[in-house]
């Protein structure tokens, strides 16, 4: 199963893509977490994409396509990826569409989670993920039982540095000008599905599913 997970910051992504990949047992592939890595490292890719990242706009095209034509050519990918966060501009569909030619693969659906931008605002500033794991939560939505403390493995929870209310209007503005945009690009490929965000986990993980295996 070969799965692109659409929509704008903070709509459930990355909550979404740790459900299917117990589901299917399939990689997640999400260009946020490679350049959150990337900075953790220091490597030059970090320092290049930190200054981007903090400032809410996107990293440059050609850096991004490079880091995910990589991570695809991988054996992994062949029987599948939950692909979260990419692309997020034309040249970077385009992009994906060539790599997936040459690769042989072709995309099962791209689904996009919607929410109403208010609601993204605060999913976003409430937003805690933990240290060790990467387990995300949410301080009204998805509480950890302890503040603080993770509940699988009692790392300590941080913030994003993207996540105050100010960036977060910088991301929702280019997602609407450059991402907004393949929601057309992937119906014309007859791929698109959409998925109301607006309901509790729980509930979008099931209506993704049932648009998977239907
Ligand atoms: P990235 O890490 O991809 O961030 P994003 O797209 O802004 O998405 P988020 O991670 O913020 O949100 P999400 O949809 O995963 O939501 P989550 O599940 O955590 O990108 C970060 C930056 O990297 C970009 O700004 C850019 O600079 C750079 N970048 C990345 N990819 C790039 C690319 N392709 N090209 C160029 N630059 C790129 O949920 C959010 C919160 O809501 C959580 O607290 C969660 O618990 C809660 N929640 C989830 N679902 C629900 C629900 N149904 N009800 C209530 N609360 C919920
Ligand atoms: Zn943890």
């Amino acid at each position: 199963m070969h799965i692109l997970l659409m929509g704008p910051p903070g709509a459930g992504k990355g909550t979404q893509a740790a459900n299917l990949v117990k589901e299917f047992g399939i990689p997640h592939i999400s260009t946020g977490d490679m350049f959150r890595a990337a900075v953790k490292e220091g490597t030059e890719l970090g320092l290049q994409a930190k200054a981007c990242m903090d400032a809410g706009k996107l990293v440059p095209d050609e850096v991004t396509i490079g880091i995910v034509k990589e991570r695809l050519a991988k054996p992994d990918c062949k029987k599948g990826f939950i692909l979260d966060g990419f692309p997020r501009t034309a040249e970077q569909a385009d992009a994906l569409t060539g790599i997936l030619k040459e690769l042989g693969l072709s995309l099962t659906a791209a689904l996009n989670i919607t929410v109403p931008a208010a609601d993204l605002i605060e999913r976003a500033v409430g937003r805690r993920i933990c240290k060790s794991c990467g387990a995300t939560y949410h301080v009204k939505f998805n509480p950890s039982k302890k503040a603080g403390v993770c509940d699988t493995c009692a790392g300590d929870l941080y913030q994003r540095a993207d996540d105050s209310e100010e960036t977060m209007k910088n991301r929702l503005s280019v997602y609407e000008a450059q991402t907004k945009p393949l929601i057309a690009y992937y119906e014309k490929a007859g791929v698109y599905k959409e998925i109301d965000g607006r309901q509790p986990i729980d509930d979008v993980k099931a209506a993704m599913i049932a648009a998977l295996k239907g």
